[in-house]
């Protein structure tokens, strides 16, 4: 280093102490400015790979935490965290942009999207990527730019942000995503995570809006954009993206009608060819149906059938049973009064001797039968009290619905029926249920996912099915 360039050196450092300057006269110098510019230099934008925009959490408001503006090189976490962010994203293996606090925070934040879209694998993995790249990408400050920063608490926080997004990873994201159905309601899922977007751009408008006040929402505006300026360094983010239909991370057809294997309507055709129908006037029954209802005829029959014939066979007989019951009663009390036999042989008027074997009472019903026979006499002397007391009672139990409220928060619901179609075929050769095995361990791992992410009153379990 010669004098002259050593005088240079002192110079830039005295005109650096004032930051606006500096800017210009580094930009116009730049081979220069990599001497003396420090990763902690606050004043020059900093967009490379390896590079962070944010980090850490420098402060708070309304309950959710605002970063720290930064320009530094990305961290090498540990490697409990590295694990931590991986089982997350798991393309972030290396440094990363953020510190566990954040990342913590992240996971509680998309917490509370997964549940709308966790039946469709695809749609999760691109939605969770936007976040991941956001927080914790190494090239963080290859998109992001702090367009401004707020004061709180005497820190200095990140108050809005620029985030370079490519239109490709939009557009597959909302591809992958736009039919997923909310489980339990049969809507779109897009319409509570997406604000019913009906093209990415919409989406992502939605998701970057500052939230104000308390309610759910990112904590700084962040406004996407596609197109980085030339020459400023900046790269839009273009992580590999999957299509719904992409079979290792299945989604069901109704999650994705545009799958490949969903627009063929090959197999719904044999299985309508197999079912028999029959025509009933301009009706199509189902063969099914059309037995079950010859059943339900018959059987109904049979018993109004038999109904009436009994009837008739009772009213005959009425004329001899009615002097034997009321004998039959005293008999009865009589016999529990005087003596506890097993059986009560109960007096019989000689002319009815044919009925006499089917009236041997044991004791229990005897005691049936004199229970009822009060119970009966009661209810008839006491109309009014029985049935304004019944009438009480079931007005009584349904106390309960003056608190009767139809949950439409599905947040607050406490299901969801997941379905993961896989068709394995085992290998003729034997031994080659690979792909099961394989499909197994990506399950296994979105389980891992899909756990840590749960919210508390949701527990996940699995079904299978084997054809
Ligand atoms: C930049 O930060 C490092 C470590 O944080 C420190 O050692 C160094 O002195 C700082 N440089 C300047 C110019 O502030
Ligand atoms: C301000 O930042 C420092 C260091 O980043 C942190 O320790 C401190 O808690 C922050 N203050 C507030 C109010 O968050
Ligand atoms: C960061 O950028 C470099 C260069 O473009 C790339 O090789 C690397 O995979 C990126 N890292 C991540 C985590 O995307
Ligand atoms: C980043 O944001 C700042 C502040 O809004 C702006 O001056 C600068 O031009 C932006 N840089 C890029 C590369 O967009
Ligand atoms: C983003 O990635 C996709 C596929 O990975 C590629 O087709 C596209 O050209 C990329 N876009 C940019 C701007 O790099």
């Amino acid at each position: 280093m010669n004098l002259s360039q050593r005088k240079m050196l002192g110079l830039f450092i005295l005109i650096c102490s004032i930051p606006s300057i500096c800017i210009s006269l580094v930009s116009s110098e730049r081979s220069d400015s990599r001497l003396l510019l420090t990763s902690n230099d606050t004043s020059k934008e900093i967009h490379k790979e390896e590079y962070c925009a944010m980090y850490d959490i420098c402060g708070e408001r309304n309950g959710k935490v605002l970063n720290c503006p930064t320009r530094r090189p990305a961290v090498k976490p540990d490697e409990l965290l590295s694990s931590k962010i991986q089982s997350l994203c798991p393309t972030l293996s290396g440094n990363v942009c953020c510190t566990e606090r954040q990342f913590d925070t992240l996971r509680s934040q998309v917490q509370q999207a997964i549940p709308f879209v966790v039946s469709c694998p695809a749609c999760l993995r691109n939605f969770l990527n936007i976040f991941c790249e956001l927080s914790c990408s190494p090239n963080q400050s290859q998109f992001i730019n702090v367009t401004s920063t707020a004061m709180v608490s005497g820190n200095l926080t990140v108050d809005g942000i620029d985030y370079y997004v490519t239109d490709a990873f939009g557009e597959e994201l909302f591809n992958s995503c736009k039919e997923v159905k909310f489980g339990s309601m049969n809507t779109r899922a897009i319409s509570f995570i997406g604000g019913n977007a009906q093209n990415f751009k919409d989406w992502f408008r939605f998701i970057g809006r500052k939230a104000e006040g308390t309610e759910p929402g990112s904590p700084y505006a962040i406004n996407y954009r596609s197109t980085a300026p030339e020459a400023s360094g900046m790269k839009p983010m273009n992580v590999t993206t999957y299509s719904c239909g992409d079979t290792s991370l299945g989604c069901s057809c109704g999650d994705c009608p545009a799958s490949p294997s969903c627009s063929s309507s090959a197999p719904p055709t044999p299985h309508k060819k197999r079912s028999c129908s029959i025509r009933v006037g301009s009706l199509k029954v189902q063969c099914l149906d059309f037995s079950l209802a010859i059943l339900y005829i018959v059987l109904v029959s049979t018993f109004f059938g038999w109904g009436l014939f009994h009837k008739k066979e009772t009213k005959s007989a009425a004329s001899r049973l009615k002097p034997l019951l009321n004998v039959m009663d005293e008999g009865v009390n009589n016999s529990i009064n005087k003596q506890k036999n097993d059986v009560h042989p109960v007096q019989m008027p000689e002319e009815h001797p044919p009925v006499n074997k089917a009236v041997q009472l044991s004791v229990i019903q005897g005691y049936m039968c004199t229970f009822y026979r009060r119970y009966g006499r009661w209810v008839a002397t006491n109309p009014t009290l029985v049935l304004c007391s019944s009438l009480g009672v079931v007005l009584l139990l349904c106390l309960g619905l003056l608190r009767f409220k139809v949950e439409t928060r599905p947040e607050k619901a406490s299901a969801f029926v997941t379905t993961y179609p896989v068709v394995n075929k085992v290998d003729q050769a034997g031994g080659g249920n690979g792909k099961a095995v394989a499909w197994e361990k990506a399950f296994i791992r979105l389980v891992k996912v899909s756990l840590m992410l749960l919210p508390d009153h949701l527990f996940l379990s699995m079904d299978g099915v084997g054809y």
